[in-house]
């Protein structure tokens, strides 16, 4: 086995590799902060792009083949967009509606960054921090997004919470991919659906309801994992268990679709759960 020594450079840091090893793994075991989710190519969420000609790739699906310059930051370009409404959601999450250029829809990622304002200055964003948000409005419509506190820095939340109309904030938007393709992607018209949420997203629930509701009549329901460090024993538990069977009794043994919106259980770890309730691992979607 050939064991080159290979340079991964990832935004400002240095890693090491070797010939062959899996990208991410490689990435994850030398302490490089990266996203990740299914580990499994379904969920996009290890998307990293190469410096050299802007490619993108899944790092959880790359054998290192050669020395790499990759950055996690998505090609975009920044517009300033107007805040329409800005609404409390619960004391840690706010809804964002934003007036600006966007053809963003559903499942669409952009990156939002508040900006440094005293009282009667212009809005400034120099060395501002990007968010990165899932669009959650319709096809056509203003743009609209959720900020979660245990997202942000505090002065951001902060910024976040004074937010008015007509304030300003800057968005980058990805270019060079489909736009409001994730449900179309899922394959999942008419088909029952189930979303399972990580703790952290549970405020989602009626956002992925209302999408739902154009590509199926069939929602069976929504499930929330537990805040449990031991992810395994989370999802293990009789309530998630008792959940899906139920959902898979009342679909009637049409193909029951799961949505996982998440990134902490891995794809191994759902096969294991799912598999004796004889749910296939093509009928879960990952979305980060
Ligand atoms: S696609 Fe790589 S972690 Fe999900």
């Amino acid at each position: 086995m050939d064991s080159q020594a290979l340079t991964i450079e990832l935004d400002d840091e240095q890693f090491e590799a070797v010939l062959g090893d899996n990208l991410l793994s490689s990435l994850l075991s030398q302490g490089a902060d990266v996203r990740y989710g299914c580990r499994a190519g379904a969920c996009g969420a290890c998307r990293l792009y190469d410096a050299s000609n802007c490619e993108s790739i899944l790092s959880c699906q790359t054998t290192v083949a050669s020395s790499m310059s990759l950055t996690q930051q998505t090609l975009a370009e920044s517009s300033t967009f107007s805040v329409l409404s800005n609404v409390s959601l619960n004391d840690d999450s706010i809804e964002l509606v934003l007036l600006g250029p966007s053809d963003d829809s559903f499942g669409d990622r952009v990156f939002v960054s508040l900006p440094f304002k005293e009282t009667g200055e212009e809005a400034n964003f120099e060395h501002a921090h990007f968010y990165e948000c899932m669009a959650l409005n319709p096809a056509g419509a203003p743009l609209k997004l959720v900020l979660q506190k245990a997202e942000l820095n505090e002065k951001d939340w902060l910024r976040a919470l004074a937010l008015s109309a007509e304030d300003q904030v800057a968005v980058q938007l990805s270019t060079g991919v489909r736009k409001g393709r994730l449900l179309f992607e899922m394959d999942i018209a008419d088909a029952p659906v189930v979303v399972i949420s990580s703790p952290g997203n549970t405020m989602f629930e009626s956002y992925w309801r209302e999408a739902l509701l154009d590509f199926t009549p069939n929602f069976v329901g929504h499930f929330t994992l537990f805040d449990n460090t031991d992810l395994t024993l989370s999802l293990a538990d009789d309530a998630l268990i008792a959940f899906l069977q139920e959902a898979l009794t009342s679909s009637g043994g049409t193909s029951l679709q799961l949505i996982y919106h998440g990134q902490s259980v891995s794809a191994k770890d759902w096969a294991m759960l799912l598999r004796p309730l004889r749910v296939h691992l093509n009928q879960l979607h990952f979305v980060r």
